[in-house]
């Protein structure tokens, strides 16, 4: 019997690797997609595979409709089905700018980036998805706290992940009557490269409460969450959202 196959963006580096080795334990076969050369993210690769797990990369900027079209026809080309789509991949602003002061341009990149390639992505795998009625099927979307909190030095970002929360939603509402689930997962503050340049910032604020449980978030507690989910370990829960906050986002008076 072929085993299954996991779809990651950006499943070479970061929250995404923690994903990609979460699911390669369990047995998933893994396509990784990321910007940078496959000889860059050898290293990574070579790490999966030492799980016993069958690991292909292709290199795409998933902001480019061209490059997420070539992207698909390579996956057809290698993969007769996906079961399951990790949308992962995304960027921070490269300033943290007031939004008094912030440009177009890196809002443009960060909507191409964090939404409108893992919306148009979704809706080719999907479409991919429905043409067999396989079992086990379903889709994550990574989003993160900035969905609901908001920073006036990153709206961009914040909206980028907010546009990504209601895509999240109406995938799950499209692909429910299919039997495909969708889950939205918020990450709060992970220890990966993203956040290598606020990393005094937020160790005071962690000390400080930020989360209820004190430290940093790890890229394999959302590989764990996210496996849990592949595993069909929520199996009435479609359209959830599920934090991976350490509790950051629980009211408090
Ligand atoms: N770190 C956090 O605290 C945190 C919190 C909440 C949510 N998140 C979200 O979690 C996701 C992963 O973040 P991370 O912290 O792991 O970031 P990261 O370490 O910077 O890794 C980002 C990954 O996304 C890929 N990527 C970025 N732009 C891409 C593009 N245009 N096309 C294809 N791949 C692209 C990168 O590929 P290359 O390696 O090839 O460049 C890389 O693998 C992001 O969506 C982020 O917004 C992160």
């Amino acid at each position: 019997m072929s085993r299954r196959v996991a779809l990651v963006t950006g499943g070479a580096r970061g929250i995404g690797l923690g994903i990609a080795r979460a699911l390669a334990t369990d047995g998933w076969d893994l396509a990784l997609v990321g910007r940078r050369s496959e000889a860059e993210a050898q290293p990574a690769l070579d790490g999966l595979s030492g799980t016993g797990a069958g690991v292909r990369y292709f290199q795409c900027d998933l902001a480019g409709d061209a490059d997420r079209r070539r992207l698909v026809d390579d996956l057809r080309k290698c993969y007769p089905s996906v079961h399951l789509l990790i949308n992962n991949a995304g960027v921070a602003p490269s300033v943290r700018a007031d939004i008094l002061e912030a440009d177009e341009e890196s809002f443009d990149r960060l909507i191409d980036t964090n939404l409108r390639g893992p919306y148009f992505l979704t809706q080719a795998v999907a479409r991919w998805m429905l043409e067999a009625d396989a079992p086990g099927r379903a889709i994550v979307f990574i989003t993160s706290v900035s969905a609901e909190a908001a920073s006036t030095n990153r709206g961009d970002y914040c909206i980028s992940k907010a546009g990504l929360s209601m895509a999240a939603r109406l995938w799950a509402v499209r692909l429910a009557p299919h039997g495909v689930p969708v889950y939205e997962v918020r990450p709060g503050v992970i220890a990966t490269d993203m956040t290598a340049g606020v990393r005094a910032k937020y160790d005071a604020m962690l000390a400080d409460g930020l989360a209820l449980q004190a430290r940093w978030g790890l890229p394999d507690d959302v590989g764990k969450v996210v496996a849990a989910l592949a595993r069909g370990d929520l199996p009435y829960s479609t359209g959830a959202i599920i934090p991976v906050d350490g509790g950051m986002m629980v009211p408090r008076l």
